[in-house]
């Protein structure tokens, strides 16, 4: 099983942004903790980050045949970009949305995710267990009984 891990929009800069809402983990350590999890889980994971919008829609179609789902944060895009849920609805793998905080206990246009209805699931809150906790999600998932 092959997992594909896309971080959207300033992602890049976790650890240094605004620590108190997304916490002091960068995004390497992230992509650290993934590749731990997925040889524990038995699965494969790649991860890619772009703050450009139809960089992360060739990525979503790059995907298919060469991966089995995606864990997908896409930052603000979650909130508006009809594009990047276009191109999940059009790949048809299933994708598990992550987001470091909950976003619906801050400002109101955090609050709709135009990603949401094409996700497999969604899980928000947990700072960079997020992450973890997608990614077993989409294991389970991928794997059935397995995981
Ligand atoms: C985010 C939440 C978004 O609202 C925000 O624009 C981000 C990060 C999160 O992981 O909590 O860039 O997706």
């Amino acid at each position: 099983v092959r997992i594909l891990v896309i971080h959207g929009p300033n992602l890049n800069l976790l650890g240094t942004r605004e620590p108190e809402v997304y916490g002091s983990t960068t995004l390497s350590e992230i992509d650290a903790m993934l590749s731990e999890l997925a040889g524990e889980l038995g699965v494969e994971v790649e991860s890619f980050q772009s703050n450009h919008e139809g960089a992360i829609i060739d990525a979503i179609h790059d995907a298919r045949g060469r991966f089995d789902g995606i864990l997908l944060n896409p930052g603000a895009y979650t909130h508006y970009s009809l594009a990047i849920r276009d191109a999940v609805a059009a790949v048809g793998l299933p994708v598990v949305e992550v987001h470091l905080s909950n976003i619906y206990q801050r400002e109101p246009f955090r609050h709709r995710s135009v990603i949401a209805p094409v996700a497999a699931g969604t899980i928000a809150g947990f700072g960079a267990e997020s992450y973890r906790l997608g990614l077993r999600a989409l294991a389970h998932l991928l794997q059935g009984d397995r995981a």
